[in-house]
């Protein structure tokens, strides 16, 4: 069998990234991020697109490099079409695009998303993982979604649940906004939740009847506590920031479970799976495997460099897509919005 060996490039948001998989395995995944956006509180479009065109050419050579590929061995190019940025993801697209052109060899387009859920197949040279078996429940949980969806096979999902306002990634960013942390947020308040104590506060968690989640209402909830406390200490976040991160992290924790739990009781499932930015979370990821000891779940949970965005699942699913030859034709363009999985 002749090797399958692909470039990658991811260019959604923030990151810009390259990754090189050979049959299925990661060879190298490089990952540029873009600090230019933490003094703005949040991502600005037209400098992460600016950004984007500095960094691809760098990033895709070392990309090469990492994994001692030449251009000439690559047999196809997987890029991410969307969900995201239109302005990040023209610039992954068009070089995308091109290259494949140059070389003469097929284009894979990737929806972001469906790369998120495959991340837990991610492995590397003389690793052998445990992978999930089909069908699998995947929770996705990243800075602009939060889904529950039934994976039948590589390339065939359903979406049984989802937010109908903010992403979990918005809760944890926007909550960390108000405290006065740094963009992105989740990842700080996970470092200030190790030290907290998660029951010292309580919010308001959303009563929703199906597998759908709700966040906007808990952001409000904890807008209002920090407010009414700082009337009476102006101290009152500084004097109190773990505790306040450790009772917010657990309050999402738990609204996601709930309907994970949900959603494995109904569907019969009982191989879990998580990706997304959101499933870096320690909190999540130890929720995970609890609930799974007590529910008799396997729990499959990606590896911590794989959660948040990068090549490497593009890459992956580009391989998956390759097997089945699914390709795409030079007049494919970026989709801000991708409604379909
Ligand atoms: O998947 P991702 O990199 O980008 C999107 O596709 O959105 O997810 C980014 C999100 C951000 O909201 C970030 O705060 C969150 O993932 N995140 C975390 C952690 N690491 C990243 N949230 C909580 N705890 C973390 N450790
Ligand atoms: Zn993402």
């Amino acid at each position: 069998m002749n090797d399958i060996t692909i470039l990658a490039i991811e260019s959604s948001c923030d990151d810009t990234s390259a990754a090189i998989i050979r049959n299925g395995i990661v060879l190298s995944n490089v990952i540029a991020g873009q600090k230019v956006h933490e003094e703005y509180g949040g991502v600005v479009p037209e400098l992460a697109s600016r950004s984007h065109q500095e960094n691809i050419v760098p990033v895709i050579n070392m990309a090469l490099k990492n994994a001692n590929v030449s251009k000439n061995e690559i047999s196809a190019v997987g890029f991410t079409r969307g969900p995201g940025l239109l302005g990040s993801l023209l610039v992954g697209t068009s070089f995308a695009k091109g290259f494949a052109l140059s070389l003469d060899i097929p284009l894979i387009e990737v929806n972001h998303l469906q790369a998120h859920l495959l991340a837990s197949f991610l492995e590397e040279e003389g690793e052998t993982i445990n992978k999930p078996k089909f069908p699998f429940l995947c929770l996705l949980v990243s800075g602009g979604h939060t889904q529950i969806i039934i994976v039948r096979d590589y390339l065939e999902m359903e979406i049984i649940g989802q937010t109908i306002d903010d992403a979990a990634g918005e809760a944890f960013d926007k909550s960390a906004k108000v405290m006065g942390l740094p963009y992105p947020g989740g990842p700080h308040i996970d470092r200030e939740a190790a030290k907290g104590n998660p029951l010292a506060f309580h919010f308001n968690k959303p009563q929703i009847q199906n597998l759908d989640f709700s966040f906007s209402g808990l952001k409000t909830s904890f807008l209002y506590l920090l407010r009414d406390k700082t009337l009476l200490n102006k101290n009152f976040v500084q004097e109190n920031i773990s505790d306040l991160c450790a009772s917010l992290q657990r309050t999402i924790v738990e609204i996601l479970l709930e309907k994970l739990e949900k959603a494995a009781k109904q569907t019969g499932i009982n191989q879990i799976v998580i990706g997304g930015g959101v499933s870096a979370n320690s909190g999540l990821r130890n929720g995970i495997v609890e609930a799974g000891i007590k529910n008799g779940w396997d729990t499959y949970l990606p590896k911590l460099k794989y959660t948040t965005d990068n090549a490497a699942m593009i890459g992956i699913t580009s391989y998956f897509k390759f097997q089945k030859n699914q390709f795409s034709d030079q007049s494919v363009s970026p989709l801000a919005r991708f409604k379909n999985l």
